[in-house]
């Protein structure tokens, strides 16, 4: 009677490990939508920044007032475009839009994404999804692009139309150069009328929306109303009455501070519309509060402070004098130098301007010359950069200096602001790019248009100062390297890449010969024993997971020709003959003569390891023990020990 092994199944470990983690980590918190036909129209779709690199929040509209959800799934789960049973689900909350909105708004939070991997997603309720929208994440770690984008203000021009074709441009033209963007940063006023839904519609035209996360700044125009926040649901909002500019967050306003970090970026947003507590809300006295909480709680946790609001203190056209700006630029510089913020972004001015870097309100250092490439920021230098129009909706020209103290000239170029290290006004459409590096921002304006159309404002009879020739879409307005301070020690960084995920697999040791337990011999009681040893098993775990793995075996009906006997009759003894990888030998089967037990005719454990065992390999193997009855015919019989392999 003889025996012999064969492998059926290797389990390719770091896979099935990948896709389980998917569904362990997104599987929670499901709520179950409602099953009854539901016709809800959905629409609004926008993705949206999250509260760090694994979570994006995604925002929509719903004619129906239902239970609903966010479905997810690696792309690479979707068979001809449907979602797989195994796809995460994150229930939604929201409310009734104002009546002027109409119907109601949803949003959910996805949680545990991983890097580097590509998305779909749909939002709505069984039998009423919307279509599917994808996006991707990248390395959690290192250097990466995000994209600020100025004052789509969508109407300002007065023609909805025209403002929606820059600003879907816009987007087209600056992630199409800049397809590994990570985040798109609002400088505030999405939209010209706060609760007017046909421009958030037109705003809400492009599909690169629901592709890259959108990260929401509120602007005078959004603030009027409750759309801005039906529309945008924004991470680790704190909505208290000092950061809405009346005081009250119940109105119908918007509003709201908030903080999310991305890639060791901390974000810090703010509704300047809040800013003097004469109209009720806590002013730049509650935003310098919270910046500086936020910066405390958090700092330590990130590389980088950028600070995010619409209302621009250094700029250089029509707001640049304006009594808030100033007030601003009295209260909020000293407390961001105090706290190494890196980089002020901000709207409102429809003009292109970068800031020297400014420490406690004041040029850092007198010597840093206009349009430098690269400053060097000391202790508390600070980067103020205002975006220009985005969307071509509408700028405003370049003002001058004058002798008020707050906006005097610059003496290196006594025609502009004192603080203005570049102003740039041609009446063509541009966005920021900041590139995040492990030593450096490096911070870019780029025409994302020309003076043709789509450019609202020229089109309907501004001037325009672009020369296709010179400055054609794609190039750039101004480029700066900010180096960060290090204070008088020395920073020394590493990067430590993800170390190879390892591979669980089991190889038989040796030859696999046949396993020959000789000629049975017959034992007083009536029935035959035999006895011998499987070929040992190598099993293999470098896994960072540490995760549990076992190897099981059975066989089934001994045979030789058209005689046979059952597989129960043999059983076993597994042990541990070289230890690693956690291995632990399966219990002893004994055979089933003469007990009924079905011995190895089920599948039995060899060996195992628990959660959280060392990285390494072990041999197994195991002693046969079989039993037959008397009454089986002579003959040469063999049968076949098939091992399966389980890790997670
Ligand atoms: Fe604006």
């Amino acid at each position: 009677m003889r025996t012999h092994l064969s492998r059926r199944s290797r389990v390719a470990a770091s896979a099935t490990a990948a896709v389980l983690g998917v569904a362990v980590a997104l599987g929670s918190g499901v709520a179950t939508p409602a099953l009854a036909a539901d016709t809800a129209t959905l629409s609004s779709v926008i993705l949206g920044v999250g509260a760090n690199e694994t979570q994006r929040i995604v925002s929509w509209y719903s004619s129906a007032d239902n239970a609903q959800a966010i479905q997810l799934a690696p792309t690479a789960d979707l068979v001809t475009g449907e979602f797989p049973a195994t796809a995460a689900t994150f229930a939604a909350v929201g409310a009734a839009n104002i009546a002027t909105s109409g119907g109601y708004n949803r949003h959910a939070t996805i949680t545990g994404l991983k890097e580097n991997t590509a998305y779909s997603y749909r939002v709505g309720s069984e039998g009423n999804w919307s279509s599917a929208y994808a996006f991707k994440t990248q390395d959690f770690e290192g250097d990466y692009d995000f994209l600020f984008y100025g004052d789509p203000q969508i109407g300002a021009s007065g023609n909805v139309a025209k403002d929606q074709a820059g600003w879907t441009d816009t987007l087209d033209v600056s992630l199409a150069a800049n397809p590994n963007a990570e985040l798109l940063v609002s400088g505030g006023d999405q939209v010209e009328t706060a609760n007017t839904e046909s421009q958030w519609n037109a705003f809400l035209a492009s599909d690169k929306l629901r592709q890259y996360p959108w990260v929401a700044t509120i602007g005078n125009h959004d603030v009027g109303g409750k759309a801005y926040e039906q529309h945008l649901f924004t991470p680790n909002t704190d909505r208290s009455a000092a950061y809405y500019s009346n005081g009250q967050p119940a109105s119908n306003t918007s509003g709201g501070d908030y903080w999310y970090i991305y890639k060791d970026t901390l974000f810090i947003d703010l509704n300047s519309n809040s800013y003097a507590t004469s109209q009720g809300g806590g002013g730049d006295a509650a935003h310098v509060a919270y910046v500086t909480d936020v910066v405390k709680q958090h700092g330590g946790d990130a590389k980088w402070t950028v600070l995010v609001y619409h209302h621009s203190i250094y700029s250089a056209a029509s707001h640049a004098k304006d009594s808030d700006a100033k007030v601003r630029r009295t209260d909020f510089p000293k407390t961001f130098s105090d706290l190494g913020v890196d980089l002020v972004l901000q709207g409102h001015d429809h003009v292109y301007a970068r800031s020297y870097l400014i420490k406690n309100g004041e040029k850092a250092n007198a010597a840093e010359q206009p349009a430098a490439e690269d400053v060097f920021a000391g202790p508390g230098g600070v980067l103020y950069v205002t975006a220009n129009s985005a969307s071509g909706s509408k700028y405003y020209d370049i003002t001058k200096p004058d002798a008020s103290g707050t906006n005097g000239p610059d003496p290196l170029k006594p025609s502009d602001y004192w603080y203005s290290s570049v102003q740039n006004q041609e009446h063509v459409r541009s966005y920021v790019k900041v590139g995040v590096r492990s030593d450096k921002l490096v911070v870019e304006n780029i025409r994302s248009g020309s003076c043709a159309a789509p450019n609202a404002s020229v089109e309907l009879g501004s001037s325009c100062t672009n020369t296709t020739e010179a400055q054609p879409v794609g190039s750039v307005v101004d480029k700066v390297t900010v180096h960060p301070y290090h204070g008088d020690s020395q920073d020394i960084q590493v990067n430590v890449p993800n170390a190879k995920p390892g591979e669980f697999g089991w190889t038989i040791d040796g030859y696999n010969g046949l396993v020959d337990l000789g000629t049975a011999v017959e034992q007083p009681g009536d029935y035959f024993t035999a006895a011998g040893k499987i070929n040992p098993i190598k099993v293999s775990d470098s896994r960072r997971s540490l995760s549990p793995w076992s190897l099981s075996a059975s066989v089934g009906d001994f045979k030789d020709a058209d005689k046979t006997f059952s597989g129960s009759y043999l059983g076993w003894t597994p042990f541990v003959a070289d230890a690693g990888a956690g291995a632990s030998a399966g219990a002893a089967v004994e055979s089933g003569y003469g007990t009924d037990g079905k011995g190895l005719s089920v599948s039995r454990g060899l060996g195992s390891a628990a959660q959280g065992h060392t990285r390494g390999s072990a041999r197994l193997g195991a002693d046969l023990d079989l039993k037959i009855p008397a009454d089986v015919a002579k003959g040469n019989y063999r049968t076949t020990l098939t091992i399966t392999a389980l890790s997670s």
